[in-house]
């Protein structure tokens, strides 16, 4: 049973959306309060309100720090769509326990003209993109960045770029039309025993409002071509291990 959530949830949407403009002040809200409040009362084991925007629920939040810590050491971990750093964050929470590594992927204020082409329908390009050099500012401020790389690019030109060993937690939070198509790209540099985790899916499932209808097809469409069994879901999250 979650106690804060609940409110935060109350809050009136007006006030998150001034909050989206003052972002100083969310973090107080959120690092002063909430935190403080969650971690108490919900037994947390890290403080899961950071203060940047994300659309993660908290029961999100801790499945990733999770995965992240429990990642073989010198692990390592590839974050597709990075956009403020919340879920980057969260990761490298995690690698810090674990002692793996965390590369977020994300073409943050570049190529604003191919980002607007190829936009997935999500709201992140409705206001300013943050830039790759604050994003690395939140993650210092925080004392992240020695594990957590940003990486300026679109997440299937880089692919085919990758050198840095196998992946052992892949997390695909990026262009949502064509999740699947981010999976097949990156395949090739996954451990074998790598655990595969999306976003914004399992809608309609048992009601669930949450998730994207064409993110949770496209991920169905893939747990049934390559016969996967061993589904974990979380809120709007699906995961699978390749083992
Ligand atoms: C939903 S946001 C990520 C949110 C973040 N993971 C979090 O939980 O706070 C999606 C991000 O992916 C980026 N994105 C979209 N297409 C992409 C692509 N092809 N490669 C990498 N990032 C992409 C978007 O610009 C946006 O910044």
């Amino acid at each position: 049973m979650d106690f804060v959530e609940p409110i935060n949830k109350l809050l009136p949407r007006g006030l998150k959306t001034y909050l989206n403009s003052f972002p100083l002040l969310r973090e107080v809200i959120e690092r002063a309060l909430l935190a403080p409040v969650d971690k108490a009362l919900n037994g947390r084991e890290i403080p899961l309100y950071t203060g940047i925007r994300t659309m993660l629920s908290p029961n999100e939040r801790e499945y990733l720090y999770r995965l992240a810590k429990e990642v073989t050491p010198n692990g390592v971990i590839v974050e597709l769509g990075c956009y403020a750093g919340g879920s980057a964050i969260l990761l490298g929470l995690g690698a810090r326990v674990s002692g793996s590594h965390v590369y977020s992927f994300d073409p943050f204020d570049s190529h604003m003209d191919r980002q607007t082409e190829e936009s997935d329908g999500s709201p992140h390009l409705n206001i300013k993109k943050p830039s790759r050099a604050h994003v690395e500012e939140t993650l210092r401020k925080r004392g992240l960045d020695d594990v957590i790389t940003l990486c300026e690019g679109f997440s299937l030109d880089m692919a085919g770029r990758w050198g840095n060993g196998n992946i052992n937690l892949l997390w695909i939070d990026g262009n949502h039309a064509h999740a699947s198509q981010d999976y097949y790209a990156w395949r090739t540099h996954l451990a074998p025993d790598a655990m595969i985790v999306f976003h914004d899916t399992n809608h309609g499932r048992n009601g669930f409002t949450l998730g994207r209808e064409d993110t949770t097809q496209s991920v169905e469409n893939l747990l049934e071509q390559e016969n996967i069994r061993n589904v974990y879901r979380v809120d709007a999250i699906t995961a699978f291990c390749l083992q």
